[in-house]
């Protein structure tokens, strides 16, 4: 089969499109033929050397695909069958024409949705999932302070909180970008470029500040965003896209509002605990998809590559161009 490989770490020019072989579904695994796939910032790191595959998971790109059951390998519990369409999360190899997945980690396409929206889904909406419902307890009637809100977690963290009945303010780097996360539900927007958000966001929530925050951005934010917390809130933090480095007195300012400092990572974890997520998200996230539904939800995407432009994929990512997620059509 065809995957996307590198043979060194580096820029986006090191991807091609290899042949590797077919892998073969194991105890308690399906075969997905892929469909399409989407693109994440772990893939970019990935390629750069930084964020190696787990232990035990496929060195192929890749955290999530859609595609159709092609094999199922033994002791399979029968929930699944060959021909059917489904979407997976995984810790890599989706971007490949087959993935073997746990059948604990795939999940039905909803209805009125195409396999290629929902590529869209796994690793972002999973992520902010439990980011808002497993890591920081949101509850209604809370403010959530949901940074790169026009990203591909951000624009599925917006509409989640919503649906949780709290309320979403984002920060983002352009006007564009706060526009497009105000349609999809975000009450207010601050383009970190320009304004003090964390200002901002305590003028917004007339000086109380918010109850929580979803920050994958780290180092350069940690002093607007510990300024800005509600007292008891908490702040989860899950990426470093703005390095991982602090000096100053965060202890300090975290103790005196009380805040929890709480961190997570998903590609790293045990079956059973994503086979928990994926439970949850399928019982009580992914009806909400369907077009019947009066508060729909809905996956964002920018573009769709073919997979033979992966690495024009890559630039786009890497330049902050999306609004939403890049999915990669491997479907020809
Ligand atoms: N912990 C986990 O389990 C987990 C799972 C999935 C993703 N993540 C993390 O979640 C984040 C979003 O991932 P994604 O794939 O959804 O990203 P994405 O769609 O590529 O969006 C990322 C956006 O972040 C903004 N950004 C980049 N560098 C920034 C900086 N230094 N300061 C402020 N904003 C910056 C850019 O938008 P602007 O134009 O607005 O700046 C960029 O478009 C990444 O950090 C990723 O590693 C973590």
């Amino acid at each position: 089969m065809l995957a996307v490989h590198f043979d060194k770490p580096g820029g986006p020019e090191n991807l091609y499109l290899k042949e590797v072989p077919k892998p073969s579904p194991r105890e308690g695994e399906v075969l997905l033929k892929v469909a399409a796939s989407a693109l994440n910032r772990a893939d970019l790191l990935q390629r750069q050397g930084q964020y190696d595959a787990p232990p035990g998971a496929s060195s192929i790109l890749g955290l999530e695909a859609s595609g159709y059951v092609a094999e199922l390998g033994p002791g399979c519990q029968g929930h699944w069958k060959p021909g059917d369409s489904a979407m997976a999360l995984l810790p890599g190899g989706g971007q490949a024409q087959y993935v073997t997945v746990p059948e604990g980690l795939l999940m039905p396409i909803p209805v009125g949705l195409t396999l290629t929206q929902a590529a869209a889904i796994p690793e972002a909406w999973l992520t902010a999932f439990q980011l808002l419902h497993f890591s920081g307890n949101v509850q209604a009637g809370d403010s959530v302070l949901i940074h790169a809100g026009s990203s591909g977690v951000g624009t599925a963290a917006i509409q989640l909180t919503r649906m949780a009945g709290a309320i979403p303010l984002v920060t983002a780097g352009s006007q564009h970008k706060l526009q497009m996360a105000e349609k999809l539900g975000a009450a207010a927007g601050f383009n970190y470029k320009e304004d003090d958000f964390s200002e901002a966001t305590l003028k917004f929530t007339r000086g109380a500040g918010v109850n929580l925050i979803l920050d994958c951005i780290g180092g350069s934010y940690w002093e607007k965003n510990v300024n800005c917390l509600a007292l008891d809130g908490h702040w989860v933090l899950y990426g470093l896209m703005g390095g991982a480095t602090i000096s100053g007195p965060l202890l300090w300012k975290l103790l005196f509002k009380r805040g929890s400092l709480i961190t997570t990572l998903l590609r790293p974890r045990d079956k059973k605990y994503k086979q928990m997520l994926v439970k949850a998200f399928t019982e009580q996230v992914l009806p909400h998809f369907s077009t019947e539904d009066p508060q729909r939800l809905l996956p964002v995407l920018d573009r769709v590559y073919p997979i033979t432009e992966i690495q024009e994929a890559h630039v786009y990512m890497e330049t902050n161009r999306n609004v939403g997620k890049i999915v990669l059509n491997l479907s020809q």
